[in-house]
């Protein structure tokens, strides 16, 4: 069986909802159910013997060690993080406590359950670490894509601690030898992406009528790709990466921020049209309200992911197109998900990080 962490959150369910539906090896899924983590993502698989879920912390080294002894995974994937580059900035304690701290009790806890397997499952483990661009810092308009070997320049606490957790990962395969893989993916968008991220924000606010607030000039760069396609990477890269390598994942598809949101915008024009006594709105567009840019901003990300494609021969299956159409499709249909999310903690957020960035 293989072990995923943060297996709750947007990426970590989307890969083991994927999995399941591809494979009958089950997954222990560990996830500490943080603000991020909801069960609810993986409702589909109640009653399933196939996924074991245990609530608790990759940094209980005890806790890590008993599932270790007593599940014996034959790989290990590691989503398990705080993820959201704003909440770092307004407090970065928990990104160095989880995404530090957590993924150097991991691999201590991997370390000496890998040390104390047999030869030949000791030679088939991976532990592969799930990491992001953002650790590469950020591009000028016109400079090539990162590559793997682009040079660390993490910006902003949450990067810091994801190049941190990636250079843990990198000295354990140097060091111990733990058969390490590392990913450096793009930003991900589709099914069960926590509202606090661009696209989810600007779907659930349009609607409800809520302005569709635009850091600074709208003009930074981001690089998607839908989260299956990153799922789709990781298993590829399980399968058949190199050990102690590096894989960047991406789709090549760079887009400026404020074309993303008249993208959305257009999308639920026409699924979803207002009504005529929201007129004088006529467009989501109508809505768009541009804000305070972020402290420290990244202006542009771009992957270049001829690495993947071309020593494993992986490409992505969405185009931008048909992913945020199935994205924003996702949310007209799931709104119970939405509601269901947008608990107290969610409200002071929203009120934490919107107000009194002025207009
Ligand atoms: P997310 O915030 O939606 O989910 C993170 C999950 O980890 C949650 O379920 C949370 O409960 C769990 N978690 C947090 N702290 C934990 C701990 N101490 N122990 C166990 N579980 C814990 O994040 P995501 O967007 O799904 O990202 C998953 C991983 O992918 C992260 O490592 C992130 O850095 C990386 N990544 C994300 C993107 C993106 O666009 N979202 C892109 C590239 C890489
Ligand atoms: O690049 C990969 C990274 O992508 C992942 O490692 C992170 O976990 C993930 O959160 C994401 O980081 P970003 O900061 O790029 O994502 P976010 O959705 O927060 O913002 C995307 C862009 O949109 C960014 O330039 C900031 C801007 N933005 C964001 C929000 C929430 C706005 O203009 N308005 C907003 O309200």
């Amino acid at each position: 069986m293989i072990l995923v962490t943060g297996g709750a959150g947007f990426i970590g369910a989307n890969f083991v909802l994927d999995w399941l539906a591809q494979s009958d090896e089950p997954v222990i899924n560990l996830d500490v159910l943080s603000y991020a983590g909801n069960c609810e993502n993986l409702a589909s698989l109640s009653g399933d013997e196939r996924h074991i879920f245990v609530q608790g912390d990759i940094a209980d080294s005890a806790l890590v060690d008993s599932l270790l002894a007593q599940y014996q995974p034959r790989t290990i994937i590691n989503f398990a993080a705080e993820s959201h580059v704003d909440r770092s900035i307004h407090g970065p304690e928990d990104f160095i406590q989880t995404n530090i701290v957590g993924t150097f009790r991991l691999l201590e806890a991997v370390r000496a359950y890998w040390n104390n397997l047999q030869d030949e499952a000791k030679q088939n483990f991976r532990f592969l670490h799930v990491s992001t661009d953002e650790v590469y810092g950020s591009l000028a308009k016109d400079d090539p894509a990162f590559t793997e070997t682009h040079r660390y320049e993490p910006n902003s606490p949450y990067s810091a601690s994801k190049a941190a957790s990636d250079h843990l990962v990198r000295a354990y395969h140097h060091t111990y030898a733990l058969p390490v893989l590392t990913t450096n993916c793009s930003n991900n968008y589709g099914p069960f992406h926590f509202p606090e991220k661009l696209i989810p924000l600007m779907i659930v606010n349009a609607l409800a009528g809520k302005p569709l607030p635009v850091y600074g000039d709208g003009q930074q760069i981001r690089d998607w790709l839908y989260v299956k396609d990153h799922c789709s990477a990781i298993r590829r890269v399980l399968e058949a990466g190199k050990v102690g390598e590096v894989y960047n994942i991406g789709g090549w598809n760079e887009k400026p921020n404020i074309d993303i949101v008249h993208t959305v915008c257009g999308i639920l024009d026409e699924l979803r049209p207002l009504s005529n006594t929201q007129s004088p709105l006529s467009s989501y567009r109508n809505l768009i309200t541009y804000v305070t840019d972020r402290p420290g901003h990244d202006r542009r990300y771009a992957i270049d992911a001829s690495k993947i494609e071309r020593e494993l021969g992986w490409k992505p299956a969405e185009t931008f197109d048909t992913g945020i159409r199935k994205t924003v499709q996702w949310y007209l249909e799931n709104q119970d998900w939405v509601a269901n999310v947008q608990s107290g903690t969610y409200r002071e957020w929203v009120e934490k990080n919107y107000t009194g960035r002025a207009a």
